[in-house]
């Protein structure tokens, strides 16, 4: 048999999410549920993805273009997958009849998977088993034993415990619904079985559907061996029906991620506090402390240390590097070794602290570059500017970068000194080792070495009286006033 052809099923509403976005695409780790499937079936070798959406169709076809995009393309000779095919299911019919849907793409000597777009965290390794199994010419089911088995299809097995079929909750008699066995949904089987059973199925039963589960029924009628296997764990075959059950799956693959990354030898201050919707590439001896969000691709070097509250999306943070509590970084943003952050600092896009930078609280970039040993320590914004090396920024000092129209970009020189409290209106050239005073409008083009100030100039007033209560003049005043108010 060649390739595989995985059909994920999606085209269920799920109303109990109580939502306008088809429940497919609510994010799990920041990442739509059915692109966590897609993520591991296209893992599989030789695998074509049909998708069969019926609810919100335009938006989950959406999410599969934006899903390939992302998918890295490493040259010709990648396995990167092809374009997934994207199938409506008008009606909701039923299992049976949503896996109908995909019979005219099934190749007729493909092993087929059927997965489900609400069931995210199942393991590629569970799957492998599922087809070497079902490449045997064998119906493979994959199920489950739960102690509270109510709602899901019993697994009905023969007095030599042999699978003969599946029996839905609404249609089992009170000694199926003893059956401990679930169908957990997940299965695979050579595809011209799939292809010959599917037109036998009817809608002769308690909810009036075509149910995928009875085509093991028919393989048992026909003598083809049906194995069940099981997953690892019971949250690999959980699906997503309502918010508090996402919730849950959220917390179990954080912290699986946390372990991962504790593992690889980072240290967390709580595993149960951490939180990556993303990925995380950590060198040896970082510390993250509690609460931080990662997003998307952060790179942490050796002996980085973040501290609490901390927002990173799309980063690289060198050696030694120090994230202090409660700042945010929103990427792309370089961050070079021995660079120290915050606390409540924001960085945003394409700001470049290059080594031993120092950036302090309630400090905003954008698109600016510090050199080498530059420093703005407190309460400032600078945005499309370039610093040189060993810049010293004053406390309040802004880059006036916007004129209501166009941005304009800040040119700082090496070792140049801008005072407290200087607005820098753009564009403006400051050169190397040149002085602004503090509290200056730099509207002009400052030369090196130069020493500039340009604000207003201090007058003094000496042996000023400054104005004083008088007790007696404020009573008769009140005086006055109550009486004019009187009738
Ligand atoms: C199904 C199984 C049941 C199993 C359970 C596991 C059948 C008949 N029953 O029941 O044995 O224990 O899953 O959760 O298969 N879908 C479509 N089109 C449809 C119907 C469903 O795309 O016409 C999709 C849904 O969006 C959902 C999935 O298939 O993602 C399962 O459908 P659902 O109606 O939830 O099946 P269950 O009744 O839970
Ligand atoms: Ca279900």
């Amino acid at each position: 048999m060649s390739g595989v052809d995985i059909v994920i099923l999606a085209a269920g509403k799920g109303t109990r999410m109580r939502s306008r976005l088809p429940k497919v695409l609510h994010p799990l780790a920041g990442k739509a549920l059915i692109s966590h499937v897609l993520e591991t079936a296209s893992a599989l070798p030789d695998a074509r993805l049909t998708v069969v959406a019926g609810h919100g169709m335009d938006l989950v076809k959406g999410e599969l273009e934006r899903f390939q995009q992302r998918q890295p393309s490493k040259g010709p000779s990648s396995k990167r997958p092809g374009s997934i095919n994207c199938i409506e299911q008008k009606q909701q019919l039923g299992t049976g009849h949503a896996v109908q849907q995909a019979v005219p793409v099934l190749a007729d000597d493909s092993v087929a998977l059927v997965l489900y777009g609400d069931v995210p965290l199942i393991e590629q390794a569970t799957l492998e088993r599922m087809l070497s199994s079902a490449r045997q010419d064998q119906l493979t089911l994959l199920t489950v034993v739960l102690t509270d088995p109510s709602g899901y299809g019993r697994i009905v097995r023969d007095s030599a415990d042999r699978v003969v079929g599946i029996v839905e909750q609404k249609d089992a008699n009170v000694e199926q619904l003893a059956i401990a066995e679930i169908n957990t949904g997940i299965m695979a089987m050579p595809s011209a079985h799939l292809k010959a059973w599917l037109p036998q199925l009817s809608n002769d039963n308690a909810q009036g559907e075509y149910y995928l589960t009875d085509i093991v029924a028919l393989a048992a009628q026909q003598n083809v061996v049906i194995e069940a296997l099981h997953p690892e764990s019971i949250e690999e075959v959980e699906g997503v029906n309502n918010r508090s059950q996402l919730a849950r799956l959220e917390r179990y693959y954080q912290v699986c991620q946390a372990e991962t990354l504790m593992d690889a030898g980072v240290a967390l201050a709580d595993p149960a506090r951490f939180d990556c919707r993303g990925s995380i590439t950590a060198g040896s001896d970082v510390f993250i402390d509690i609460n931080c969000v990662f997003a998307g691709e952060v790179t942490l070097g050796n002996s980085v240390t973040i501290g609490p509250n901390c927002s990173i999306t799309d980063a690289s943070i060198g050696d030694g590097a120090t994230i202090k509590a409660n700042t945010v970084i929103e990427g792309p943003v370089t961050i070079e070794a021995g660079v120290e952050v915050g606390p409540f600092a924001r960085l945003r896009e394409g700001s470049v602290l290059r080594k031993n930078a120092k950036v302090g609280n309630f400090v905003e970039t954008k698109k600016t570059e510090f050199g080498e040993g530059s420093k703005a320590s407190h309460l400032s914004y600078l945005g499309d500017s370039t610093l040189g090396k060993g810049v010293n920024i004053g406390a309040g000092t802004i880059t006036c970068n916007y004129d209501g129209v166009n941005k304009h970009r800040t040119e700082i020189g090496d070792k140049v000194f801008i005072g407290s409290n200087s607005s820098l209106v753009a564009p403006v050239n400051i050169s190397e080792g040149s002085t602004v005073g503090a509290g200056s409008t730099i509207t002009r083009d400052v030369p090196p070495n130069s020493l500039s100030v340009a604000r207003g100039k201090q007058k003094t007033i000496e042996n000023w009286p400054r104005p004083e209560k008088v007790e007696g003049k404020n009573k008769a005043l009140e005086k006055t006033s109550t009486k004019k108010s009187e009738p």
